[in-house]
């Protein structure tokens, strides 16, 4: 059974997917057709549920496993690495194509390529990272990086982030608040 921590991280992908789903219907449309406003809110909400999500999720989770170069780690260290790149490719689209508002046939292309993305990231943490997390470290643990996520993410929710300036995927070498030694599984 998936751990809560598990469940969580999964349930706020979800969300993440319901908005691109919105956005794919709405402004995929033809030129003409497309309802501009509509696609807009729908793309700052999306922002604002992908930028807390990736900085939870990099200060609960990636941040623990990114120095360690343990054998018992090391695939771990791998996800978290490539994760930290891939979020900032993400962010590097969202700020392009929240710098151009036109919603055109160029703002749909660039979606199309962050949905892809985004679809290839969140299908490697759900079915090759996160069952590697929850079967490493402890139940206690778990339940820690729960807590850890959950306030990070309610913080970044209410904060709003300037626009225009890179919010995540920038931090390596940060200290995870956790001690990896005791996280793990005994
Ligand atoms: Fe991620
Ligand atoms: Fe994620």
């Amino acid at each position: 059974m998936k751990n809560g921590f598990i469940q969580i991280l999964e349930r706020d992908h979800r969300v993440i997917e319901g908005y691109w789903k919105k956005l794919k219907k709405e402004c995929e449309k033809e030129e003409t057709q497309r309802d501009v406003l509509l696609c807009r809110e729908t793309f700052q909400q999306f922002k604002q549920a992908i930028v807390a999500h990736a900085k939870a999720e990099e200060t609960a989770l990636y941040s623990l496993f990114e120095s360690q170069d343990s054998k018992q780690f090391k695939e771990l260290r791998h996800f978290s690495l490539e994760g930290y790149k891939e979020h900032q490719l993400v962010d590097q689209l969202i700020h392009e194509m929240n710098s151009d508002l036109s919603i055109d046939d160029k703002w749909v292309a660039q979606f199309t390529v962050l949905r892809e993305l985004l679809e290839h990231h969140i299908e490697e943490e759900e079915e090759e990272f996160f069952p590697q997390v929850q079967s490493v470290l402890s139940r206690e643990a778990l339940n820690d990086l729960a807590e850890i996520y959950q306030i990070e993410h309610a913080e970044h929710l209410k904060s709003e982030k300037p626009s225009n300036s890179q919010f995540f995927g920038n931090r390596l070498n940060n200290q995870s608040t956790i001690d990896i030694e005791s996280a793990a599984k005994k």
